[in-house]
């Protein structure tokens, strides 16, 4: 009997999470009226380049993977398909988001801040609680590794020395400790020194 080999989905886990805090930040930030600070920009700017680097990788390379994978599994091909029409679903309301973010205090931002929120939040949860598993039972490790790989390549280098403190902005020290487990060990030791005194510079949503 083969076993089955788990797959490690800390990488993906931690960054929903850092995906879902962001929206939270820019949430606060309409309330107590910051949104047209610079920070705030930044901090938008920054997160919609996460989320793109991210679904990009995953249409590109994720479900391919499960489609080859599943085969002709009606119920399977349906939840893929999903997961596609979400992505396509949040474009258009980060662009609305932007529209309003420009448009200066008359524009409706808190609401669509709010809906982006929700929508984004639902589409995660979906991918954790239907694609996470299937991945598991389908996929191999080696998939996984390849997956990383195309997330690692789409980052680029430049790419990553922000991702990684991104990932670790206001992480309990357990967190941390848990997220660079999983990493190359010097990137704890570079990210201290180099890349998380470069992103606080940046000084994302202003916190
Ligand atoms: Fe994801």
């Amino acid at each position: 009997m083969t076993e089955i080999q788990q797959i490690d989905f800390t990488m993906m886990y931690v960054t929903h999470d850092a995906l879902r805090r962001d929206v939270g930040r820019f949430a606060e930030a309409v309330a107590a009226g910051r949104a047209d600070s610079p920070a705030v920009r930044a901090g938008w700017e920054n997160f919609r380049a996460q989320l793109h680097v991210h679904h990009t990788v995953e249409d590109d390379d994720l479900w391919p993977r499960l489609y080859r994978a599943v085969g002709g599994q009606p119920e399977q091909l349906a939840m893929l398909a999903g997961m596609e029409a979400e992505h396509a679903v949040l474009d258009p309301m980060l662009e609305s988001v932007e529209t309003a973010l420009i448009g200066g205090d008359a524009s409706p931002l808190g609401e669509r801040v709010a809906a982006l929120t929700v929508a984004l939040d639902g589409h995660l949860r979906h991918e954790e609680t239907s694609a996470l598993p299937l991945i598991q039972a389908v996929l191999t490790p080696k998939d996984w590794k390849g997956f990383g790989a195309a997330m690692r390549r789409a980052q680029g280098l430049k790419g990553a020395g922000v991702y990684v403190p991104w990932i670790v902005d206001g992480a309990s020290a357990a967190d941390r400790k848990r997220f660079f487990a999983v990493l190359p060990a010097p990137l704890e030791m570079v990210n201290r020194l180099v890349f998380e005194p470069r992103y606080r510079r940046m000084g994302l949503w202003g916190v």
